[in-house]
Protein backbone atom coordinates (compact mmCIF):
# COMPACT_ATOMS: atom_id res chain seq x y z
CA UNK A 1 0.00 0.00 0.00
CA UNK A 2 1.45 3.13 -0.90
CA UNK A 3 1.15 5.50 2.50
CA UNK A 4 1.12 9.08 3.31
CA UNK A 5 1.09 11.09 6.33
CA UNK A 6 0.24 15.04 6.69
CA UNK A 7 -1.04 17.19 9.00
CA UNK A 8 -4.02 18.53 5.87
CA UNK A 9 -4.71 17.06 2.42
CA UNK A 10 -6.64 19.62 -0.11
CA UNK A 11 -8.54 17.66 -2.56
CA UNK A 12 -8.47 20.18 -5.51
CA UNK A 13 -6.14 22.65 -6.45
CA UNK A 14 -8.02 25.41 -8.16
CA UNK A 15 -8.51 28.82 -6.20
CA UNK A 16 -10.77 27.20 -2.81
CA UNK A 17 -7.77 24.70 -2.52
CA UNK A 18 -5.04 26.79 -3.02
CA UNK A 19 -6.45 29.81 -0.65
CA UNK A 20 -6.82 27.51 1.70
CA UNK A 21 -2.81 26.01 1.70
CA UNK A 22 -1.89 29.65 1.48
CA UNK A 23 -3.39 29.60 5.66
CA UNK A 24 -1.04 26.86 7.01
CA UNK A 25 2.43 27.75 6.29
CA UNK A 26 3.44 25.62 9.54
CA UNK A 27 1.74 22.46 8.47
CA UNK A 28 2.56 19.44 6.42
CA UNK A 29 0.51 19.60 3.33
CA UNK A 30 -0.32 17.79 0.33
CA UNK A 31 -2.50 19.26 -2.83
CA UNK A 32 -4.32 16.48 -4.75
CA UNK A 33 -5.28 17.01 -7.96
CA UNK A 34 -6.88 14.73 -10.81
CA UNK A 35 -5.48 17.61 -13.55
CA UNK A 36 -2.60 19.89 -13.53
CA UNK A 37 -3.25 22.93 -11.01
CA UNK A 38 -3.04 25.42 -13.26
CA UNK A 39 -5.82 23.64 -15.70
CA UNK A 40 -8.54 23.96 -12.46
CA UNK A 41 -11.95 24.80 -13.47
CA UNK A 42 -11.34 28.26 -11.69
CA UNK A 43 -9.06 29.14 -14.49
CA UNK A 44 -12.33 29.27 -16.54
CA UNK A 45 -13.74 32.17 -14.72
CA UNK A 46 -14.04 34.94 -16.65
CA UNK A 47 -15.50 38.59 -15.46
CA UNK A 48 -14.76 39.36 -12.19
CA UNK A 49 -14.53 38.96 -8.71
CA UNK A 50 -16.78 41.46 -6.45
CA UNK A 51 -15.81 43.45 -3.46
CA UNK A 52 -16.85 46.15 -2.33
CA UNK A 53 -13.99 48.10 -2.64
CA UNK A 54 -15.67 51.85 -3.87
CA UNK A 55 -13.20 52.75 -6.59
CA UNK A 56 -15.13 53.50 -8.78
CA UNK A 57 -17.84 54.97 -7.53
CA UNK A 58 -19.59 54.74 -4.04
CA UNK A 59 -19.78 51.16 -3.05
CA UNK A 60 -20.70 49.72 0.82
CA UNK A 61 -20.25 45.97 2.05
CA UNK A 62 -23.62 45.86 3.40
CA UNK A 63 -25.20 46.60 -0.47
CA UNK A 64 -22.78 43.44 -1.63
CA UNK A 65 -24.52 41.45 1.17
CA UNK A 66 -28.38 42.75 0.48
CA UNK A 67 -27.54 42.15 -3.36
CA UNK A 68 -25.93 38.66 -2.47
CA UNK A 69 -29.29 37.71 -0.26
CA UNK A 70 -31.82 39.21 -2.72
CA UNK A 71 -29.93 37.58 -5.77
CA UNK A 72 -30.25 34.27 -4.06
CA UNK A 73 -34.19 34.45 -3.60
CA UNK A 74 -33.62 35.03 0.15
CA UNK A 75 -32.69 31.43 0.42
CA UNK A 76 -28.82 32.82 1.42
CA UNK A 77 -27.68 32.07 4.93
CA UNK A 78 -26.87 35.66 6.00
CA UNK A 79 -24.83 35.14 8.67
CA UNK A 80 -22.47 33.38 5.47
CA UNK A 81 -23.50 36.71 3.12
CA UNK A 82 -22.55 39.12 5.90
CA UNK A 83 -18.84 36.90 5.89
CA UNK A 84 -18.39 36.82 1.87
CA UNK A 85 -19.40 40.76 1.51
CA UNK A 86 -16.80 41.87 4.11
CA UNK A 87 -14.00 39.77 3.91
CA UNK A 88 -13.95 39.93 -0.09
CA UNK A 89 -12.51 43.26 0.32
CA UNK A 90 -9.29 42.20 2.24
CA UNK A 91 -9.37 38.95 -0.05
CA UNK A 92 -9.04 41.03 -3.20
CA UNK A 93 -5.79 43.28 -1.71
CA UNK A 94 -4.73 40.00 -0.47
CA UNK A 95 -4.43 38.61 -4.25
CA UNK A 96 -3.28 42.02 -5.77
CA UNK A 97 -0.40 41.97 -3.19
CA UNK A 98 0.03 38.85 -4.40
CA UNK A 99 0.88 40.23 -7.33
CA UNK A 100 -2.36 39.55 -9.43
CA UNK A 101 -2.34 41.89 -12.51
CA UNK A 102 -5.64 43.70 -12.41
CA UNK A 103 -6.78 46.05 -14.71
CA UNK A 104 -6.67 49.50 -13.27
CA UNK A 105 -8.37 52.69 -13.39
CA UNK A 106 -6.23 55.89 -14.14
CA UNK A 107 -4.99 56.84 -10.86
CA UNK A 108 -3.73 53.13 -10.29
CA UNK A 109 -6.39 51.53 -8.63
CA UNK A 110 -8.00 48.32 -8.91
CA UNK A 111 -10.72 48.93 -11.97
CA UNK A 112 -14.39 47.71 -11.50
CA UNK A 113 -17.32 46.80 -13.84
CA UNK A 114 -21.20 46.23 -13.60
CA UNK A 115 -22.47 42.57 -13.44
CA UNK A 116 -25.74 41.13 -12.96
CA UNK A 117 -27.58 41.82 -9.90
CA UNK A 118 -25.03 43.74 -8.34
CA UNK A 119 -26.52 47.22 -7.20
CA UNK A 120 -25.84 50.63 -5.27
CA UNK A 121 -27.73 51.60 -2.18
CA UNK A 122 -30.07 48.15 -2.05
CA UNK A 123 -31.37 48.30 -5.43
CA UNK A 124 -31.40 51.59 -6.49
CA UNK A 125 -29.14 50.99 -9.84
CA UNK A 126 -26.11 48.88 -11.45
CA UNK A 127 -22.70 49.72 -9.36
CA UNK A 128 -19.65 48.70 -10.34
CA UNK A 129 -18.03 46.24 -8.11
CA UNK A 130 -16.51 43.41 -10.19
CA UNK A 131 -12.52 43.38 -9.52
CA UNK A 132 -10.88 42.25 -13.00
CA UNK A 133 -8.12 41.23 -15.31
CA UNK A 134 -10.21 41.58 -19.00
CA UNK A 135 -12.23 39.04 -19.17
CA UNK A 136 -9.95 36.11 -18.01
CA UNK A 137 -9.72 36.75 -13.88
CA UNK A 138 -9.94 33.21 -12.81
CA UNK A 139 -6.60 32.51 -15.03
CA UNK A 140 -5.28 35.32 -13.78
CA UNK A 141 -5.98 34.65 -9.82
CA UNK A 142 -5.11 30.72 -10.68
CA UNK A 143 -1.46 31.44 -12.47
CA UNK A 144 -0.91 33.87 -9.32
CA UNK A 145 -2.23 31.54 -6.34
CA UNK A 146 -0.18 28.45 -8.48
CA UNK A 147 3.41 30.38 -8.16
CA UNK A 148 2.19 31.49 -4.65
CA UNK A 149 2.17 27.95 -3.58
CA UNK A 150 5.05 26.96 -5.58
CA UNK A 151 7.19 29.82 -3.49
CA UNK A 152 5.41 28.62 -0.22
CA UNK A 153 6.50 24.95 -1.15
CA UNK A 154 3.34 22.96 -0.82
CA UNK A 155 3.40 19.54 -2.06
CA UNK A 156 1.58 18.52 -5.29
CA UNK A 157 0.13 15.19 -6.23
CA UNK A 158 -0.37 15.85 -9.99
CA UNK A 159 -3.11 13.60 -11.33
CA UNK A 160 -4.31 11.60 -8.45
CA UNK A 161 -8.24 10.98 -8.36
CA UNK A 162 -10.28 10.91 -5.33
CA UNK A 163 -11.95 7.80 -4.75
CA UNK A 164 -12.70 7.34 -1.00
CA UNK A 165 -13.25 9.07 2.08
CA UNK A 166 -11.82 8.10 5.37
CA UNK A 167 -14.24 7.95 8.31
CA UNK A 168 -13.41 6.23 11.67
CA UNK A 169 -14.38 6.88 14.94
CA UNK A 170 -16.87 9.66 13.77
CA UNK A 171 -13.84 11.33 12.53
CA UNK A 172 -12.23 11.96 9.47
CA UNK A 173 -8.77 9.97 8.83
CA UNK A 174 -7.88 11.02 5.16
CA UNK A 175 -8.36 10.30 1.72
CA UNK A 176 -7.74 7.27 -0.91
CA UNK A 177 -6.56 8.43 -4.54
CA UNK A 178 -6.03 6.77 -7.36
CA UNK A 179 -2.59 7.81 -9.27
CA UNK A 180 -3.73 8.39 -13.28
CA UNK A 181 0.03 7.97 -14.50
CA UNK A 182 0.75 4.26 -13.13
CA UNK A 183 -3.20 3.00 -11.88
CA UNK A 184 -1.64 3.02 -7.89
CA UNK A 185 -4.03 3.40 -5.30
CA UNK A 186 -2.36 5.48 -2.59
CA UNK A 187 -3.80 6.29 1.01
CA UNK A 188 -3.19 9.85 2.39
CA UNK A 189 -3.63 10.04 6.33
CA UNK A 190 -4.27 13.36 7.39
CA UNK A 191 -5.73 15.35 10.52
CA UNK A 192 -8.10 17.58 8.31
CA UNK A 193 -9.25 17.43 4.54
CA UNK A 194 -10.27 19.80 3.07
CA UNK A 195 -12.64 18.78 -0.28
CA UNK A 196 -12.45 21.55 -2.75
CA UNK A 197 -12.97 19.74 -5.95
CA UNK A 198 -15.50 21.78 -8.25
CA UNK A 199 -19.11 21.54 -9.52
CA UNK A 200 -20.73 19.15 -11.55
CA UNK A 201 -21.79 20.67 -14.98
CA UNK A 202 -21.01 18.00 -17.14
CA UNK A 203 -24.53 16.22 -15.94
CA UNK A 204 -25.68 17.95 -18.45
CA UNK A 205 -25.02 18.27 -22.06
CA UNK A 206 -24.84 21.74 -22.82
CA UNK A 207 -22.19 23.56 -20.13
CA UNK A 208 -19.94 25.89 -19.29
CA UNK A 209 -17.97 23.73 -17.44
CA UNK A 210 -14.71 21.69 -18.03
CA UNK A 211 -14.47 18.20 -18.88
CA UNK A 212 -12.85 17.65 -15.09
CA UNK A 213 -16.44 18.96 -13.72
CA UNK A 214 -17.54 15.65 -12.48
CA UNK A 215 -19.01 15.77 -9.03
CA UNK A 216 -16.07 13.66 -7.36
CA UNK A 217 -16.00 15.28 -4.19
CA UNK A 218 -20.06 15.75 -3.57
CA UNK A 219 -20.18 11.89 -4.60
CA UNK A 220 -17.48 10.67 -2.47
CA UNK A 221 -18.68 12.70 0.66
CA UNK A 222 -22.40 11.46 -0.47
CA UNK A 223 -21.97 7.99 -0.83
CA UNK A 224 -19.96 8.45 2.53
CA UNK A 225 -23.23 9.29 4.76
CA UNK A 226 -22.38 13.14 4.30
CA UNK A 227 -25.70 15.04 2.56
CA UNK A 228 -26.08 16.81 0.10
CA UNK A 229 -27.37 20.19 0.65
CA UNK A 230 -30.00 22.39 -2.18
CA UNK A 231 -28.75 20.13 -5.18
CA UNK A 232 -31.74 21.45 -7.28
CA UNK A 233 -30.71 24.83 -7.41
CA UNK A 234 -28.10 24.84 -10.31
CA UNK A 235 -27.24 27.78 -12.33
CA UNK A 236 -27.90 28.20 -16.14
CA UNK A 237 -25.55 31.10 -16.97
CA UNK A 238 -27.67 33.10 -19.94
CA UNK A 239 -24.71 33.51 -22.48
CA UNK A 240 -23.41 30.14 -23.62
CA UNK A 241 -22.16 29.73 -26.61
CA UNK A 242 -24.70 28.17 -28.79
CA UNK A 243 -24.49 24.48 -29.27
CA UNK A 244 -21.37 24.34 -27.22
CA UNK A 245 -21.75 26.23 -23.93
CA UNK A 246 -18.64 28.04 -23.47
CA UNK A 247 -19.20 30.61 -21.47
CA UNK A 248 -19.54 34.45 -22.88
CA UNK A 249 -18.54 36.31 -20.07
CA UNK A 250 -21.13 38.64 -18.52
CA UNK A 251 -19.30 40.78 -18.34
CA UNK A 252 -20.02 41.96 -21.51
CA UNK A 253 -23.13 43.15 -20.54
CA UNK A 254 -21.09 44.62 -17.73
CA UNK A 255 -19.55 46.60 -20.52
CA UNK A 256 -22.67 47.52 -22.31
CA UNK A 257 -23.60 44.62 -24.24
CA UNK A 258 -26.99 44.09 -25.75
CA UNK A 259 -29.45 40.42 -25.66
CA UNK A 260 -31.41 40.86 -28.93
CA UNK A 261 -34.61 38.64 -30.15
CA UNK A 262 -35.14 38.01 -33.61
CA UNK A 263 -37.18 41.40 -33.87
CA UNK A 264 -34.03 42.65 -33.00
CA UNK A 265 -35.67 44.09 -29.53
CA UNK A 266 -33.70 44.16 -26.43
CA UNK A 267 -36.30 41.84 -24.71
CA UNK A 268 -34.28 42.30 -21.42
CA UNK A 269 -36.06 46.11 -20.91
CA UNK A 270 -39.07 44.59 -20.95
CA UNK A 271 -39.08 42.25 -18.20
CA UNK A 272 -36.47 44.02 -16.17
CA UNK A 273 -36.93 47.75 -16.70
CA UNK A 274 -33.99 48.80 -13.95
CA UNK A 275 -31.67 46.20 -14.47
CA UNK A 276 -32.22 45.17 -18.17
CA UNK A 277 -29.30 42.79 -19.23
CA UNK A 278 -27.90 43.20 -15.63
CA UNK A 279 -30.44 41.13 -14.17
CA UNK A 280 -29.63 37.97 -12.03
CA UNK A 281 -29.09 34.99 -14.07
CA UNK A 282 -31.63 32.80 -13.70
CA UNK A 283 -33.66 35.35 -14.54
CA UNK A 284 -32.23 36.18 -17.90
CA UNK A 285 -32.05 32.82 -18.93
CA UNK A 286 -35.56 32.04 -17.87
CA UNK A 287 -36.41 35.25 -20.38
CA UNK A 288 -34.29 33.82 -23.15
CA UNK A 289 -36.30 30.54 -23.11
CA UNK A 290 -40.03 32.56 -22.72
CA UNK A 291 -38.93 34.43 -25.61
CA UNK A 292 -37.60 31.07 -27.92
CA UNK A 293 -40.59 29.36 -26.69
CA UNK A 294 -43.08 32.11 -27.72
CA UNK A 295 -41.65 32.19 -31.29
CA UNK A 296 -39.02 35.09 -31.08
CA UNK A 297 -35.75 33.24 -30.58
CA UNK A 298 -33.28 32.92 -33.61
CA UNK A 299 -34.35 29.54 -35.53
CA UNK A 300 -37.44 29.82 -34.99
CA UNK A 301 -38.47 26.36 -33.98
CA UNK A 302 -39.61 27.56 -30.13
CA UNK A 303 -37.48 24.81 -29.12
CA UNK A 304 -35.30 25.74 -26.38
CA UNK A 305 -32.87 23.56 -26.64
CA UNK A 306 -32.35 24.60 -30.57
CA UNK A 307 -33.03 27.63 -30.87
CA UNK A 308 -30.98 30.66 -29.78
CA UNK A 309 -30.92 34.93 -29.61
CA UNK A 310 -27.91 37.29 -29.87
CA UNK A 311 -25.04 38.64 -27.85
CA UNK A 312 -24.49 41.91 -29.37
CA UNK A 313 -21.15 43.69 -28.94
CA UNK A 314 -20.93 45.75 -31.86
CA UNK A 315 -21.65 49.44 -30.53
CA UNK A 316 -18.85 48.79 -28.17
CA UNK A 317 -16.46 49.60 -30.92
CA UNK A 318 -13.35 47.58 -32.06
CA UNK A 319 -10.73 49.52 -29.12
CA UNK A 320 -13.23 48.60 -25.94
CA UNK A 321 -13.70 45.03 -27.63
CA UNK A 322 -10.29 44.17 -27.93
CA UNK A 323 -9.06 46.03 -24.57
CA UNK A 324 -12.19 44.26 -22.22
CA UNK A 325 -13.14 41.07 -23.68
CA UNK A 326 -10.14 40.11 -25.68
CA UNK A 327 -10.49 36.05 -24.62
CA UNK A 328 -14.71 35.72 -25.26
CA UNK A 329 -14.86 37.29 -28.74
CA UNK A 330 -12.04 34.90 -29.43
CA UNK A 331 -14.16 32.17 -28.35
CA UNK A 332 -16.60 33.10 -30.84
CA UNK A 333 -14.35 33.09 -33.64
CA UNK A 334 -12.71 29.89 -32.96
CA UNK A 335 -16.07 28.30 -32.05
CA UNK A 336 -18.72 29.86 -34.30
CA UNK A 337 -16.51 31.49 -36.82
CA UNK A 338 -17.99 34.66 -35.89
CA UNK A 339 -16.64 38.23 -35.61
CA UNK A 340 -18.40 39.66 -32.83
CA UNK A 341 -16.81 42.86 -34.18
CA UNK A 342 -19.14 42.98 -36.48
CA UNK A 343 -21.96 40.04 -36.01
CA UNK A 344 -23.89 39.35 -33.03
CA UNK A 345 -22.97 35.98 -31.55
CA UNK A 346 -25.48 33.17 -31.03
CA UNK A 347 -26.02 32.48 -27.43
CA UNK A 348 -28.56 30.06 -25.54
CA UNK A 349 -28.22 29.15 -21.48
CA UNK A 350 -25.78 26.69 -20.36
CA UNK A 351 -25.31 24.48 -17.28
CA UNK A 352 -23.03 26.60 -15.38
CA UNK A 353 -22.74 26.90 -11.45
CA UNK A 354 -23.96 24.50 -8.42
CA UNK A 355 -25.08 26.93 -5.75
CA UNK A 356 -25.33 23.32 -3.43
CA UNK A 357 -23.40 21.06 -2.30
CA UNK A 358 -21.14 19.17 0.79
CA UNK A 359 -23.23 21.23 3.83
CA UNK A 360 -20.35 23.61 5.73
CA UNK A 361 -20.68 26.32 8.51
CA UNK A 362 -19.01 29.34 7.96
CA UNK A 363 -15.40 28.05 9.47
CA UNK A 364 -15.53 25.44 6.30
CA UNK A 365 -16.21 22.40 8.23
CA UNK A 366 -18.69 19.77 7.16
CA UNK A 367 -21.91 19.44 8.38
CA UNK A 368 -23.77 16.58 8.52
CA UNK A 369 -27.43 17.35 10.21
CA UNK A 370 -30.20 19.81 10.14
CA UNK A 371 -28.56 20.22 13.77
CA UNK A 372 -25.48 21.97 11.97
CA UNK A 373 -23.32 18.77 13.47
CA UNK A 374 -19.70 18.81 12.18
CA UNK A 375 -18.14 15.67 11.18
CA UNK A 376 -14.32 16.81 12.98
CA UNK A 377 -11.66 17.11 10.49
CA UNK A 378 -13.42 17.33 7.24
CA UNK A 379 -14.02 20.66 5.63
CA UNK A 380 -15.29 21.72 2.06
CA UNK A 381 -15.27 25.01 0.39
CA UNK A 382 -15.66 26.36 -3.41
CA UNK A 383 -18.31 25.01 -5.45
CA UNK A 384 -18.46 21.77 -4.09
CA UNK A 385 -19.58 23.07 -0.97
CA UNK A 386 -23.16 24.89 0.65
CA UNK A 387 -22.38 27.46 2.95
CA UNK A 388 -25.31 28.62 1.64
CA UNK A 389 -23.99 31.66 0.71
CA UNK A 390 -25.71 31.60 -3.07
CA UNK A 391 -28.92 30.17 -1.95
CA UNK A 392 -31.31 29.98 -4.98
CA UNK A 393 -29.01 31.61 -7.05
CA UNK A 394 -25.30 32.90 -7.05
CA UNK A 395 -24.71 36.43 -8.81
CA UNK A 396 -21.72 36.60 -11.70
CA UNK A 397 -18.47 37.09 -9.66
CA UNK A 398 -19.51 35.92 -6.85
CA UNK A 399 -17.84 32.40 -7.02
CA UNK A 400 -14.70 33.55 -7.00
CA UNK A 401 -14.89 35.31 -4.14
CA UNK A 402 -16.86 32.38 -2.12
CA UNK A 403 -13.62 30.16 -3.09
CA UNK A 404 -11.23 33.20 -2.01
CA UNK A 405 -12.95 33.74 1.26
CA UNK A 406 -14.34 30.66 2.25
CA UNK A 407 -11.06 29.01 1.50
CA UNK A 408 -9.23 31.36 3.59
CA UNK A 409 -11.39 30.44 6.00
CA UNK A 410 -11.14 26.94 5.95
CA UNK A 411 -7.42 26.75 6.08
CA UNK A 412 -7.36 29.35 8.94
CA UNK A 413 -10.14 27.29 11.38
CA UNK A 414 -7.75 24.31 10.57
CA UNK A 415 -3.89 26.24 11.51
CA UNK A 416 -6.10 27.19 14.36
CA UNK A 417 -7.17 24.05 15.61
CA UNK A 418 -3.72 21.70 14.81
CA UNK A 419 -2.10 25.17 17.06
CA UNK A 420 -4.17 23.98 19.84
CA UNK A 421 -3.96 20.04 19.35
CA UNK A 422 -7.51 20.44 18.20
CA UNK A 423 -7.26 17.97 15.65
CA UNK A 424 -5.23 14.79 15.44
CA UNK A 425 -5.10 11.85 13.69
CA UNK A 426 -8.14 9.46 13.38
CA UNK A 427 -7.04 5.94 13.28
CA UNK A 428 -7.29 4.10 9.32
CA UNK A 429 -10.31 2.16 8.94
CA UNK A 430 -9.55 -1.30 8.42
CA UNK A 431 -7.91 -2.09 5.09
CA UNK A 432 -8.34 1.55 3.69
CA UNK A 433 -8.11 0.74 0.09
CA UNK A 434 -10.74 -1.96 -0.14
CA UNK A 435 -13.51 -0.09 -1.67
CA UNK A 436 -11.77 1.38 -4.05
CA UNK A 437 -10.03 -2.10 -5.11
CA UNK A 438 -12.69 -3.48 -5.40
CA UNK A 439 -14.89 -0.69 -7.37
CA UNK A 440 -11.72 -0.76 -10.01
CA UNK A 441 -11.78 -4.59 -10.08
CA UNK A 442 -15.53 -4.86 -10.71
CA UNK A 443 -15.16 -2.39 -13.54
CA UNK A 444 -12.93 -4.74 -15.31
CA UNK A 445 -14.52 -7.71 -14.68
CA UNK A 446 -18.00 -6.58 -15.76
CA UNK A 447 -19.55 -7.43 -18.83
CA UNK A 448 -22.77 -4.78 -19.65
CA UNK A 449 -21.96 -1.91 -21.46
CA UNK A 450 -19.52 0.50 -22.00
CA UNK A 451 -19.67 4.04 -20.31
CA UNK A 452 -20.58 6.34 -24.01
CA UNK A 453 -24.17 5.67 -24.56
CA UNK A 454 -25.01 6.13 -20.42
CA UNK A 455 -23.41 9.56 -20.04
CA UNK A 456 -24.76 10.91 -23.21
CA UNK A 457 -28.55 9.52 -22.19
CA UNK A 458 -27.74 11.57 -19.02
CA UNK A 459 -26.51 14.81 -20.51
CA UNK A 460 -29.61 14.78 -22.80
CA UNK A 461 -32.14 14.28 -20.09
CA UNK A 462 -30.97 15.95 -17.73
CA UNK A 463 -30.78 19.25 -20.46
CA UNK A 464 -34.41 18.42 -21.19
CA UNK A 465 -35.94 17.49 -18.00
CA UNK A 466 -33.72 18.98 -15.31
CA UNK A 467 -32.68 22.53 -16.87
CA UNK A 468 -34.11 26.07 -16.76
CA UNK A 469 -37.91 25.21 -16.53
CA UNK A 470 -39.00 21.99 -15.12
CA UNK A 471 -42.60 20.46 -14.13
CA UNK A 472 -43.22 17.15 -12.20
CA UNK A 473 -43.95 15.15 -14.80
CA UNK A 474 -40.69 15.80 -16.54
CA UNK A 475 -38.85 15.63 -12.85
CA UNK A 476 -40.31 12.32 -12.63
CA UNK A 477 -39.44 11.49 -16.07
CA UNK A 478 -36.07 12.71 -15.49
CA UNK A 479 -36.03 10.13 -12.33
CA UNK A 480 -36.92 7.35 -13.56
CA UNK A 481 -34.11 7.64 -16.51
CA UNK A 482 -31.77 8.38 -14.01
CA UNK A 483 -32.54 5.02 -11.93
CA UNK A 484 -32.48 2.98 -15.17
CA UNK A 485 -29.08 4.27 -16.38
CA UNK A 486 -27.97 3.96 -12.16
CA UNK A 487 -28.87 0.21 -12.83
CA UNK A 488 -27.06 -0.07 -16.20
CA UNK A 489 -23.97 1.62 -14.52
CA UNK A 490 -23.75 -1.01 -12.21
CA UNK A 491 -22.61 -3.59 -14.89
CA UNK A 492 -20.84 -0.81 -17.01
CA UNK A 493 -17.13 -2.46 -18.18
CA UNK A 494 -14.37 -0.87 -18.62
CA UNK A 495 -12.47 -2.27 -21.69
CA UNK A 496 -9.36 -0.77 -21.15
CA UNK A 497 -6.92 -3.39 -18.88
CA UNK A 498 -4.08 -0.68 -18.77
CA UNK A 499 -3.16 0.49 -15.76
CA UNK A 500 -1.41 3.74 -17.73
CA UNK A 501 -3.52 7.06 -18.30
CA UNK A 502 -6.13 5.02 -18.31
CA UNK A 503 -8.59 7.47 -19.58
CA UNK A 504 -11.80 4.88 -19.92
CA UNK A 505 -11.53 4.23 -16.53
CA UNK A 506 -11.64 7.58 -15.14
CA UNK A 507 -14.56 8.39 -17.44
CA UNK A 508 -16.67 5.52 -15.95
CA UNK A 509 -15.75 6.52 -12.39
CA UNK A 510 -16.51 10.32 -13.05
CA UNK A 511 -19.62 9.08 -14.57
CA UNK A 512 -20.71 7.24 -11.47
CA UNK A 513 -20.13 10.70 -9.77
CA UNK A 514 -22.04 12.67 -12.18
CA UNK A 515 -25.05 10.12 -11.90
CA UNK A 516 -25.17 10.39 -7.92
CA UNK A 517 -24.95 14.01 -8.11
CA UNK A 518 -27.95 14.08 -10.67
CA UNK A 519 -30.42 11.79 -8.81
CA UNK A 520 -30.11 13.98 -5.51
CA UNK A 521 -30.81 17.22 -7.67
CA UNK A 522 -33.70 15.65 -9.43
CA UNK A 523 -34.76 14.20 -6.03
CA UNK A 524 -34.60 17.77 -4.80
CA UNK A 525 -36.23 19.18 -7.79
CA UNK A 526 -39.49 17.13 -7.54
CA UNK A 527 -39.70 17.34 -3.96
CA UNK A 528 -39.71 21.58 -4.11
CA UNK A 529 -43.39 22.48 -5.49
CA UNK A 530 -41.92 26.21 -5.60
CA UNK A 531 -40.20 28.22 -7.86
CA UNK A 532 -37.08 30.33 -6.63
CA UNK A 533 -33.69 31.22 -8.00
CA UNK A 534 -32.58 28.52 -9.89
CA UNK A 535 -35.14 26.31 -9.59
CA UNK A 536 -38.57 26.89 -11.55
CA UNK A 537 -41.19 24.78 -11.39
CA UNK A 538 -44.00 25.84 -14.96
CA UNK A 539 -46.50 23.82 -11.97
CA UNK A 540 -45.68 26.13 -9.10
CA UNK A 541 -44.69 29.08 -10.77
CA UNK A 542 -44.79 31.08 -7.21
CA UNK A 543 -42.22 31.40 -4.20
CA UNK A 544 -43.66 29.52 -1.34
CA UNK A 545 -41.96 30.52 1.80
CA UNK A 546 -44.79 29.25 4.20
CA UNK A 547 -43.26 25.87 2.86
CA UNK A 548 -39.96 26.12 1.14
CA UNK A 549 -37.75 28.63 3.26
CA UNK A 550 -35.93 25.78 3.84
CA UNK A 551 -32.45 24.04 2.78
CA UNK A 552 -32.75 20.44 1.00
CA UNK A 553 -30.34 17.68 2.53
CA UNK A 554 -30.26 14.56 0.53
CA UNK A 555 -28.92 11.35 1.68
CA UNK A 556 -28.18 8.38 -0.31
CA UNK A 557 -29.47 5.09 0.41
CA UNK A 558 -26.43 2.09 1.28
CA UNK A 559 -27.66 0.76 -1.50
CA UNK A 560 -28.13 3.43 -4.24
CA UNK A 561 -30.78 6.23 -4.58
CA UNK A 562 -32.05 9.20 -2.40
CA UNK A 563 -32.96 7.69 0.85
CA UNK A 564 -34.25 10.89 2.48
CA UNK A 565 -34.72 14.34 2.12
CA UNK A 566 -34.35 16.45 4.74
CA UNK A 567 -34.48 20.10 5.84
CA UNK A 568 -32.14 22.45 7.47
CA UNK A 569 -33.71 26.45 8.37
CA UNK A 570 -32.25 29.60 6.79
CA UNK A 571 -30.60 31.79 8.94
CA UNK A 572 -31.69 35.36 8.63
CA UNK A 573 -30.70 38.46 10.24
CA UNK A 574 -30.75 41.25 8.58
CA UNK A 575 -33.33 41.21 5.11
CA UNK A 576 -36.46 39.76 5.66
CA UNK A 577 -37.96 37.65 2.68
CA UNK A 578 -39.32 40.19 0.10
CA UNK A 579 -40.70 39.90 -3.39
CA UNK A 580 -37.21 40.26 -5.99
CA UNK A 581 -38.00 42.86 -8.15
CA UNK A 582 -35.32 44.56 -10.62
O1 LIG B 1 -19.92 35.65 -16.75
C1 LIG B 1 -18.90 35.40 -16.13
O2 LIG B 1 -17.84 35.97 -16.33
C2 LIG B 1 -18.98 34.41 -15.07
C3 LIG B 1 -18.70 34.76 -13.85
C4 LIG B 1 -19.19 33.95 -12.73
O3 LIG B 1 -19.75 32.87 -12.94
O4 LIG B 1 -19.08 34.42 -11.61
Amino acid sequence: MAYHKFDVVIVGSGGAGLMAAMQLPNASIAVISKVYPTRSHTGAAQGGVAAALGNQEEDHWQWHMYDTVKGGDYLVDQDAAEVLAQEAIDAVYELEHWGLPFNRTDDGRIDQRRFGGHTRNFGEGPVRRSCYAADRTGHMILQTMYQTAIKNQVRFFNEFFLTDLLISDGRCAGVVAYSIRDGEVHTFHAKAVVFATGGYGRAWSITSNALACTGDGMAVAYRRGIPLEDMEFYQFHPTGIYRVGVLLSEAARGEGAYLLNNEGERFMQRYTPTLAELAPRDIVSRCIVTEIREGRGIAGTGEDTTDYVYLDVRHLGEQKIREKLPDITDFARTYLRIEPITEPVPIQPTAHYAMGGIPTDLEGQVIVDENRTPLVGFYAAGECACVSVHGANRLGTNSLVDLIVFGRRAGKHIAKQLATNDLDFAPLPKDPESATRDAIERLHSNTGETEGPIREEMRTVMMKLCGVMRTAAGLKECQAKIAELQERYRNVRVTDPSTTFNTELMEVLELGNLLDCAEATVAGALAREESRGGHFREDFPDRDDANFLKHTLAYRDDEGGVKALRYKPVTITEFQPKERKY
